[in-house]
């Protein structure tokens, strides 16, 4: 099946970066957020990003233009209609998105593929909202999508070999790194991450170190980019405990449960670098 169309739902950190690699790698986009305000926001930081390659010479004045071309943003689903690919990038919440994907089923043509970025729900309950469940599969990008090579390409007990294949040449041809998973709540990465975050945050408060000294640790002595707390700051506090959440009900570890910290900085809308403060303070 040919991709050349690709449609997103959601103008969050994930939606927005998505759309961002995909125009950069030549596929028309049509974002789609709840709102035009947002609509128009995200445009113009997906504009600020591309514009910074300018600037560092990554990308000429031209490709840029060409790009950005090659994006339109909008507040209506049924502007989704003509994608061949359409990823979900909403608010991690199952009701939210089992709701969405009985809507794009609606409005997406019979052959269109519907891919979910979801790091935590079953990809088969969402593909089972659907009349085309082989026509569904998981696309779990990373934060920040621009950046990070990996993307897991989550395969539903429903879903064909065609549409596997499909959604893997589009992650090579976005000049990223597919690796195929059994849908399995945390795939791969996150399966592994969570227990590590858990005990970061449990090394912690037994007063073992600070947390600027277990990230120095962690960066220093593995050569992690980032320690653990400046990375759940980077994923947002709320993301992560709905990660917890999904990995502990799928899997009863202790050691997967949200540590209740981490729920209070949530309540507290302490959610990381998108609200300013987390573990780290970012309004400084
Ligand atoms: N968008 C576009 N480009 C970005 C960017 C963004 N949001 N953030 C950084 N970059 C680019 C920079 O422009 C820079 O590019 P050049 O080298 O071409 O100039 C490059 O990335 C490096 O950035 P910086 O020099 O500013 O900073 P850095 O070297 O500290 O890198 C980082 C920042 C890329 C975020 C790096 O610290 C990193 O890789 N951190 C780990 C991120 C990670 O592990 N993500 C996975 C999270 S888990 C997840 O997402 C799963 C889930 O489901 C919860």
């Amino acid at each position: 099946m040919h991709i050349a169309k690709v449609g997103i739902v959601g103008s969050g950190i994930m939606g927005t970066g998505i759309a961002e690699v995909a125009i950069l790698s030549g596929f028309a986009v049509v974002l789609r957020s709840r709102r035009e305000g947002s609509a128009l926001a995200t445009r113009a930081a997906i504009e600020k990003s591309v514009d910074r390659r300018v600037e560092r010479g990554k990308l000429t004045a031209d490709e840029r233009d060409a790009a950005l071309d090659r994006l339109v943003t909008t507040s209506a689903l049924h502007d989704l209609a003509g994608c061949d690919l359409v990823i979900e990038a909403v608010v991690e919440d199952l009701a939210t998105k089992r709701e969405l994907f009985g809507e794009l089923d609606h409005v997406c043509v019979d052959d269109a593929l519907i891919a979910t970025n979801t790091s935590t729900f079953s990809v088969t309950e969402l593909a089972v909202q659907t009349r085309r469940p082989e026509q569904v599969c998981g696309l779990h990008f990373f934060n920040p999508a621009p950046v990070m090579r990996l993307v897991e390409v989550a395969r539903p007990l429903t879903a064909a070999d065609h549409t596997i294949e499909a959604a893997t040449d589009f992650v090579r041809a976005c000049g990223k790194d597919p690796v195929v998973v059994t849908d399995s709540t945390g795939f791969i990465v996150n399966a592994l991450l969570f227990g590590y975050f858990g005990d970061a945050i449990r090394l912690h408060e037994r007063g073992t170190a600070t947390i600027a000294d277990i990230d120095t640790a962690m960066q220093g002595g593995c050569n992690f980019p980032m320690g653990p707390f400046a990375l759940l700051d980077l994923i947002g506090l709320d993301t992560a405990a709905a990660v917890f959440d999904a990995l502990y009900a799928e899997h009863r570890e202790p050691r997967l449960a949200c540590p209740p910290i981490l729920r209070r900085m949530v309540s507290a809308g302490m959610l990381g670098r998108k609200t300013g403060q987390g573990f780290y303070d970012h309004r400084r």
